[in-house]
This record gives C-alpha cells, sequence and structure tokens, in this order.
C-alpha cells in the first residue's frame, strides 16, 4: 500500500495524533493528514486553524500532506489516491465505533481497507477535548500539544 489517508477532527491536534502519524510514515511511502469538515460537532478551531497547526506540528515529514474535507471520507480518500484509512486505537473503548466505522467504509468502498495503529501508552488518556478542557482553566498543556497549539490555546483562552 502506497498511500493512505488519516483522518480526524484534530480539535486540536496533540501529540497522540502526531505519534499515530509517525507511525504511519514508518510503514506507508505516503500520508495524508486530512481534517473532518463536520458541521453537527461544535469545534473551537476553524478548518483553515486546524490545518495550519497540523502543517507545522508536522514539519520535517516530508512524505506528509494535510488537507480537510467535507462528505464521505471514502469519496476524499478515492480523489487522493489513497487505499488506506488510518485510525488510531488507544483504548478498548475506542473499539465498539471504530469497529462500526471501518465495516460501513468498507461496505461504502470495498478496495479501501482501514487500518488501526495503537498510540504509545502515555498518549493512550489522550482527546482533544481534555485539552481544550484544561487550556481553558489556564493549566499547562505542554506535555501534550506541539507549541503552535499551546500558543493558539492561549489566544483563544485569554
Ligand atoms: N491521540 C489523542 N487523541 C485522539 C487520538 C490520538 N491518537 N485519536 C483520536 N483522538 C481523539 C480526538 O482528539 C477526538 O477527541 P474529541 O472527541 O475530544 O474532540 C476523539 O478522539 C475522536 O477522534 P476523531 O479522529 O476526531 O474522530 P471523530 O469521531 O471526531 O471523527 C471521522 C471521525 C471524521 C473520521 C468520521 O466522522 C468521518 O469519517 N466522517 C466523514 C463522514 C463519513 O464518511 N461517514 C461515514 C463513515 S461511518
Amino acid at each position: 500500500m502506497k498511500k493512505v489517508i488519516y483522518p480526524g477532527t484534530f480539535d486540536p491536534v496533540t501529540y497522540g495524533h502526531v505519534d499515530i502519524v509517525k507511525r504511519a510514515v514508518d510503514l506507508f511511502a505516503s500520508v495524508v493528514v486530512t481534517v473532518a469538515v463536520n458541521p453537527t460537532k461544535q469545534q473551537l478551531f476553524t478548518t483553515e486553524e486546524r490545518v495550519n497547526m497540523l502543517n507545522d506540528s508536522l514539519i520535517g515529514y516530508n512524505t506528509v500532506t494535510v488537507d480537510s474535507f467535507e462528505g464521505l471520507l471514502v469519496d476524499h480518500a478515492k480523489e487522493v489516491g489513497a487505499t488506506g484509512i488510518i485510525r488510531g486505537l488507544r483504548q478498548v473503548s475506542d473499539f465498539e465505533f471504530e469497529f462500526q466505522m471501518a465495516l460501513m467504509n468498507r461496505k461504502l468502498a470495498d478496495d479501501i481497507a482501514t487500518i488501526f495503529l495503537m498510540p504509545h501508552e502515555k498518549y493512550t488518556y489522550l482527546n482533544s477535548t481534555i485539552i481544550r478542557n484544561l487550556a481553558s482553566l489556564k493549566a499547562d498543556v505542554s506535555d501534550f500539544v506541539p507549541p503552535i497549539v499551546q500558543e493558539a490555546l492561549k489566544k483563544k483562552f485569554g
């Protein structure tokens, strides 16, 4: 498999996401990290801000590109020529939703496989909501997010 796509909301990107990207880079020739434009999920950062933060956090990864998509993930995967979807599995509780999504995506596009990667254990309890909550309470999030995200969170929460 040459090209894979790693979708997510990335509101904002954390070191847990970066860890997954690094693992995908080691396995595949090219990785497209794609920000989901999801009108039903309330977001702190705009799509453009999320794309910019990902680009900055992934500087030096020459086989990675960042973009965004609206609509069906499998359609976007086909547009960019990806034959695999990368998803991170942090804990057992992720499994049910991920299993359902992987099977639905396979039903929609049988030629696109979902590949699950596990982040380092130290990131298994991370998600973007916790980061937003911590930052809104002025907690130090430097262990969890890249510097550009720390700065952006400071600006949002004053
Ligand atoms: N490290 C840290 N946090 C992680 C993580 C990791 N490695 N992997 C996931 N997370 C967190 C995310 O930050 C996010 O946190 P939040 O809910 O607090 O914001 C949460 O886990 C969910 O992850 P995410 O990848 O953003 O999933 P999602 O459920 O928001 O989005 C899409 C999933 C966008 C891929 C999916 O909805 C999609 O494909 N949508 C397009 C429509 C479509 O094709 N539908 C048919 C498919 S069934």
